[in-house]
């Protein structure tokens, strides 16, 4: 059908059962989000990990939670796919239900780098100011990003955090032929890593190269509390220093090997000024890496594997995050290469190269001159 072309009838009406195939499709979606953002929470599927089925008696006495609520969400995970149940005609109570082993590492297996339990949480903390985020789609205003709360702090470290702990300083970096060598040449070595959020990037580059010292800057409070906090238990104390700063102040100082960036950028409302900090803490003999969502080059009605995803998260979140200072970049989620060019030329450099590195839902850029 062509956009000027009259619609039949029965075409109007295909395209409206299929429309509404969609919605309830994605009613059931963000029914099973939700819920097993409950399961984790309430540690439900940890305590049916371990293979044995269990009762909805069994399941609170193990969890310390409601029986009846416990029994309700055991039955809607089966039905929603998540559980299965060994004798579904038994009497409610008698009923035994179980994680399929396939479950069990994106559930529960929070080290593995298939673990998806922080996703849930993620968008539980995108959708929680969301009459916030409505009055400022009408007014051009912003939502502060800890109004989005704990579960969006905590999502999205978690959603990054094995990647950063098993991929950035086992992989991704040592894949950098210059800059691991200088990290891992037995020379103490400095990073700064802004817009830390919860430290796991500094944390993990620190693990993976001993030699390092790690300076991370935040500016969220409760970020950069619970980062520090997260230092103290890995110990790394003496060799990650979190401090609450703005990525974009013209006064932060130092001298860096390497300067890192991971999934902040399009965040900033003053991205121009954030990248001159990190090109004067590079100085000459410095490297800048930026980490920022896979976005194509252009824009795309179908969009790429991804941006479904990333428009949604703007929409509800980056945008918004972004728009509180005025002036502003006002960049969102789908910030493109081009959009990061135009950034980082502004902030002296001559280039952008989008580094060879798979990393997933990510680019890892290299910005150069
Ligand atoms: C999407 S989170 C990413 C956090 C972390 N890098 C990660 O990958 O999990 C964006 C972070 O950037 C921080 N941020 C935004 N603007 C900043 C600025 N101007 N200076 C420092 N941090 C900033 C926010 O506080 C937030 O913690």
């Amino acid at each position: 059908m062509t956009a000027t072309a009259q619609p039949t009838l029965e075409q109007v009406e295909q395209e409206r059962d299929a429309f509404i195939d969609t919605l309830l499709d994605a009613t059931a979606g963000v029914w099973k989000i939700f819920t097993i953002y409950m399961g984790v929470e309430l540690g439900y599927y940890s305590a049916l990990a371990n293979g044995r089925p269990k009762t909805s008696a069994q399941l609170s006495s193990a969890t310390s939670t409601d029986e009846r609520y416990a029994r309700e969400w055991l039955e809607q995970q089966t039905v929603a796919g998540i559980l299965t149940v060994d004798n579904p005609d038994a009497d409610a109570t008698e009923r035994r239900f179980r994680l399929p082993h396939g479950h069990i590492e994106p559930l529960t297996e929070t080290e593995s780098l298939n673990y998806l339990g922080a996703l849930p949480a993620i968008v539980a903390g995108t959708v929680r100011p969301i009459d916030q985020v409505i009055e400022a789609f009408r007014n051009g205003g912003g939502v502060e990003f800890h109004d989005f709360g704990q579960p969006m702090r905590c999502g999205q470290a978690g959603m990054n955090r094995n990647l950063f702990l098993y991929e950035l300083g086992q992989s991704w970096l040592p894949s950098i032929p210059d800059i691991h060598e200088r990290l891992s040449n037995g020379r103490p070595a400095r990073i700064a890593d802004v817009g830390c959020g919860l430290g796991w990037s500094s944390i993990g580059m620190a693990r993976a190269y001993p030699n390092v010292h790690v300076d991370g800057f935040d500016l969220d409070e409760a970020s950069v509390t619970e980062a520090q906090q997260l230092v103290r238990e890995y110990g790394l104390e003496d060799r990650v220093n979190i401090q609450l700063r703005d990525a974009a102040d013209p006064h932060l100082e130092g001298r860096y090997d390497l300067v890192t960036a991971f999934e902040c950028v399009h965040d900033m409302s003053d991205p121009v000024g954030a990248i001159s900090t990190m090109r004067r803490l590079a100085h000459d003999d410095g490297s800048v890496i930026i980490m920022d969502e896979r976005t194509s080059e252009v824009f795309d009605p179908a969009g790429n594997d991804i941006e479904w995803l990333l428009y949604g998260f703007s929409v509800l979140h980056c945008l918004p995050v972004g728009m509180v200072d005025t002036p502003t970049a006002a960049t969102g989620t789908v910030m493109r290469p081009a959009t990061l060019r135009s950034y980082a030329r502004q902030a002296g450099f001559s280039d952008i190269e989008i580094l060879p590195i798979d990393a997933g839902f990510f680019h890892l850029y290299r910005l150069h001159g």
